[in-house]
């Protein structure tokens, strides 16, 4: 799966894209990271890529040119020609590719977002700075707003850098253990179940005797029923859409009537 990245930082990418798993896949050919100056595709001595915003206010706005320009050179779309009748956006222009501006106005991340964007074989990603970017890159180049929760960060970096990372782990041959993320939190629309590893009592504390039974079985009931019991606790809510087997219906009832 390939990732085009644009943003005004480029030096914010290549530390976590060169560490661990994500490092593993780009080597392995699994996942490619590509990630493009939007300051390049200026054309003025001073490179600008912002500029004060109509209407007055504080703070400055990328500027559309730049960025259009970044983006359509690079997925090789033709340059739109605004506002021509009946003229085609290069968002809309056919090609299965999204363009997903980083905001905090965007539907909000979430696993079931990663597997859909995990879908695809190209996305694109574009990282606002300052106040924001220009309306009509919104309303005319991009196909997707999304935001990774309701607060306000300074730019849109570490925010593409978690949707990278969220979406390749889902991807085939990532993880060296291929059930890894099949058990993970939110995957199943449940919390996972504790871990524990050796030693098998650490300052008093025990690892449940469970554990250490090596009875699959037991094991697994035991796993299924404290993923239950911490979403129950922990994120109602999503207990509330989980897929529940009878068995487990059963079981957060009889957790619910010894709360009550
Ligand atoms: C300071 S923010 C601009 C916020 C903008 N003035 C607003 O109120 O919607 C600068 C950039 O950081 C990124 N950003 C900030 N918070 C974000 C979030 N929660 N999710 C995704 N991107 C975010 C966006 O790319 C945004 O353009």
């Amino acid at each position: 799966m390939q990732f085009e990245v644009f943003t005004l930082l480029p030096e914010v990418f290549p530390a976590y894209l060169d560490t661990s798993i994500i490092k593993r896949a780009r080597e392995r050919g699994l996942i490619q990271v590509n990630v493009h100056n939007i300051r390049d595709y200026t054309h003025d001595k001073h490179h600008t890529t912002d500029d004060t915003p109509y209407g007055g206010g504080g703070g400055m706005v990328m500027k559309p040119e730049p960025v259009f320009e970044a983006v359509e050179t690079v997925l090789g779309f033709p340059l739109v020609q605004a506002a021509a009748p009946g003229g085609e956006d290069a968002a809309r222009s056919g090609k299965n590719i999204p363009i997903i501006l980083l905001t905090p106005q965007g539907r909000v991340f979430n696993q079931s977002i990663a597997r859909e964007l995990a879908g695809y074989p190209r996305i694109a990603l574009l990282c606002g700075r300052y106040e924001g970017i220009d309306e009509r890159v919104r309303e005319h180049l991009i196909t997707d707003e999304i935001s990774i929760g309701d607060y306000v960060l300074t730019g849109g970096e570490l925010p593409a850098l978690i949707l990278i990372d969220a979406v390749s782990r889902l991807l085939p041959d990532v993880l060296g253990d291929p059930t890894g993320a099949e058990d993970d939190s939110h995957a199943m629309g449940l919390l996972e179940y504790p871990h524990y590893t050796r030693p098998p009592e650490f300052r008093g504390w025990k690892v449940p005797e469970v554990l250490l039974s090596g009875d699959h079985g037991r094991i697994e009931k035991w796993r299924r029923e404290q993923a239950l019991l911490r979403t129950l606790r922990k994120r109602p809510d999503m207990l509330e859409k989980a897929d529940l087997s009878e068995a487990d219906k059963k079981f957060v009832n009889s957790l619910k009537s010894k709360v009550e």
